[in-house]
């Protein structure tokens, strides 16, 4: 017996640990044991694999396997019984990251090796985030799929015997299932001090994306409620009548979730769940929720599970345990609940050491940009409020294929092209994490990273939704947090896309602070050559001519001329040699001592902040 697929790297002693799956037999009514899954989920977050068990109808463990973190190889089962169609195994395999959602590969995977069922276990930080699991329906051709549940939930473990039924076809199934999404109320609080913007209260505005929100989080907006009233409560946040009414509105319309549209303290939280008997989330957990199913690189991922500590550091003496997150369901992807069970001296050695992994990341990315500075290639990000179409953008400017789908934060990760605006000039285009009202102050920190294309790029294009109403306030939104991220004063165009979405007499909301504004439409491609003029126009390269008196003892200077700039002419006297020459902006300051007059050029904006710690720019020829 051994473990199979990819165990190149891993050691001797885990390996010997997978090796003793093989002597667990699976009692009858269980699809796997609970030790199995603890064992799996424990190391196959410490090592960052996928792991993979199959076992067979008499609980027989028949392969033990590893994959990458992404995926792991297929257990060769061609032992598919003819008669009944089912292969008579089942897969049980873990997600490292905490992901319990089946993927496109575990359900062609179903179907491929005809199991009975395929099991997808959430691994994070060792313990289990939830379980999903798919069976085949019953003419064996499409895949349904349940969960998240808790490992040793009876519906989850019935789930075998309905597919066992499901041979014998026509027989009456009689299993509770949980269809997976959760049912949520949703509620804002109005106060005196609420703004109002466009003659729309702000509450109303945050509550509509707060239903996005738990849209894209996988859950179904059953109702959304804004109270007002004078003040937010200490204890409830809303008042004690309110909550009566929540709690009614709970067990009538069968609620699971709660979300607030404020931020909670852990008291208000424990004191509502208790009230109310159903999870409670507020608006930045739900972000950083959303966050942690989203994030695909490393990067992305490691930010995520730093926000998500720093989010939970400061809550972790509340939370009770009663109401255990383990379930699966919003609240629960990433660190969740079992991180609250350990104490704070470990989460916070675990935030130390995610800033540590974040630094090396982050000076990979800055051998990149070097790179990227030598080969003087201007940067040009698309930033703007998620679902503004940036992905589509980049699209349609790139021809390139971006994750596009109409969830909010769809984008979490940079993603960066060439895009050619004529035949001789070629730019970098990025595109960045959508925006958001209220972003979490522990996303602006953790997502600076992510967001950096927005700090270095050379120019940046704020898109935005022309066929929203409330576009103009999310521009003010991305202005806001460009400028604590230190990027604003960048050189920068408004585009308005989804410009085949308004009515052909409607009016650009211009701004008229001095930005030019496009109108376009990255579906239909109506405005992308006039885009690239506009973004050709920002980024021409400054230059100016300057007049240098060059002693004869300074041999590196005429060189250095040559090399960044258009020497006009050259005169020598007995000790120096002067010299008119045309050069980019940012060669200035090296040669600035030998400089006789200046005369001074037009210089786009933001185009001299690429200076090195010597002064010196350092994408200008040595
Ligand atoms: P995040 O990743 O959340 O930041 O979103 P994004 O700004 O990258 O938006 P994305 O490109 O994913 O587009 C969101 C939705 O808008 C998708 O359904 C697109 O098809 C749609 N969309 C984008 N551009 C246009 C457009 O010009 N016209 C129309 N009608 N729809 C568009």
């Amino acid at each position: 017996m051994q473990v199979n697929g990819q165990t190149d790297g891993i050691k001797k002693s885990v390996l010997d640990a997978l090796v003793l799956l093989y002597d667990v037999k699976v009692p009858k009514d269980q699809i796997f044991t609970e030790e199995m899954v603890s064992l799996l989920a424990e190391i196959s977050s410490a090592i960052n694999r996928e792991l993979a068990v199959y076992i067979d109808r008499k609980g027989n463990v028949k392969d033990v396997r590893v994959g990458d973190s992404r995926t792991v190889s297929l257990y060769p089962a061609d032992n598919r019984k003819k008669e009944t169609g089912l292969s008579g195994i089942r897969c049980i395999h873990t997600h490292p990251g905490g992901s319990t959602a089946l993927s496109e590969l575990d359900i062609s995977t179903l179907k491929q090796l005809r199991l009975d069922i395929i099991v997808a276990i959430g691994a994070l930080n060792g313990k289990i985030t939830g379980v999903s699991a798919a069976i085949l329906d019953a003419d064996l051709d499409k895949a349904e799929i349940y969960g998240p549940f808790k490992p040793m939930q009876p519906e989850l473990h019935e789930l075998a015997i309905l597919a066992a039924e499901r041979e014998n076809k026509g027989r009456e199934m009689n299993v509770i299932v949980q269809e997976g999404k959760e049912r949520a109320l949703l509620i804002g609080i109005e106060t005196s001090k609420t703004p109002v913007i466009s003659g729309v209260s702000e509450a109303e505005i945050s509550m509509k994306e707060l239903v996005e929100l738990t849209k894209t989080a996988g859950a179904e907006v059953v109702e959304a409620i804004v109270q007002k009233r004078p003040i937010r409560d200490a204890t409830y946040l809303v008042g004690k009548g309110k909550l009566k009414e929540i709690k009614q509105i709970v067990q009538t319309k069968d609620i699971d979730l709660i979300v607030f549209d404020e931020e909670l303290s852990s008291s208000q939280i424990r004191n509502i769940e208790a009230n109310t008997g159903v999870k409670v989330v507020d608006r930045t957990g739900l972000i950083l929720d959303i966050f942690a199913g989203r994030a695909k690189s490393r990067e992305g991922r490691v930010q995520v599970e730093l926000a998500q500590l720093n989010y939970l550091l400061p809550k972790l003496s509340g939370q009770g345990t009663a109401l255990s997150r383990l379930g699966g369901g919003i609240g629960t992807r990433g660190p969740g609940e079992t991180q609250l069970e350990t104490d704070r001296r470990h989460i916070r050695r675990r935030i130390d050491y995610l800033k540590t992994q974040l630094s090396e990341i982050k000076s990979q990315r800055q051998v990149v940009r070097r790179e990227r500075e030598k080969t003087q290639i201007p940067l040009v990000a698309l930033v703007g409020y998620t679902n503004a179409g940036k992905s589509t953008l980049l699209n349609a400017l790139c021809a390139a294929e971006v994750f596009v789908e109409d969830k909010l934060f769809a984008t979490l990760d940079t993603t960066t092209r060439k895009l050619a605006l004529d035949e001789t000039t070629t730019v970098l285009l990025s595109d960045t994490v959508g925006f958001i009202r209220k972003l979490p102050h522990h996303l602006v920190d953790a997502f600076k990273a992510t967001l950096e294309e927005a700090v270095l790029a050379d120019l940046l294009i704020i898109v935005a939704d022309a066929a929203d109403p409330f576009a103009p306030d999310h521009i003010r939104v991305v202005d806001e947090i460009l400028s604590e991220l230190g990027a604003s004063g960048k050189p920068s165009l408004v585009v308005w896309n989804k410009w085949d979405r308004v009515d052909a007499d409607f009016r650009t909301p211009y701004f008229g602070d001095g930005r030019e504004e496009l109108n376009v439409s990255a579906l239909t491609g109506k405005g992308l050559e006039d885009l690239k003029v506009a973004i050709k126009k920002v980024l021409e390269p400054q230059t100016e001519v300057v007049k240098l008196i060059i002693p004869i003892t300074e041999g590196w200077v005429l060189p250095y001329l040559y090399e960044n700039g258009t020497v006009n002419e050259v005169a020598y006297d007995e000790n120096n040699a002067v010299a008119e020459v045309k050069i980019d902006k940012k060669c200035i300051s090296r040669i600035r001592p030998f400089m006789m007059t200046q005369s001074v050029g037009k210089q786009a904006p933001g185009q001299n902040q690429n200076v090195g710690e010597n002064g010196y720019d350092p994408s200008c020829k040595q």
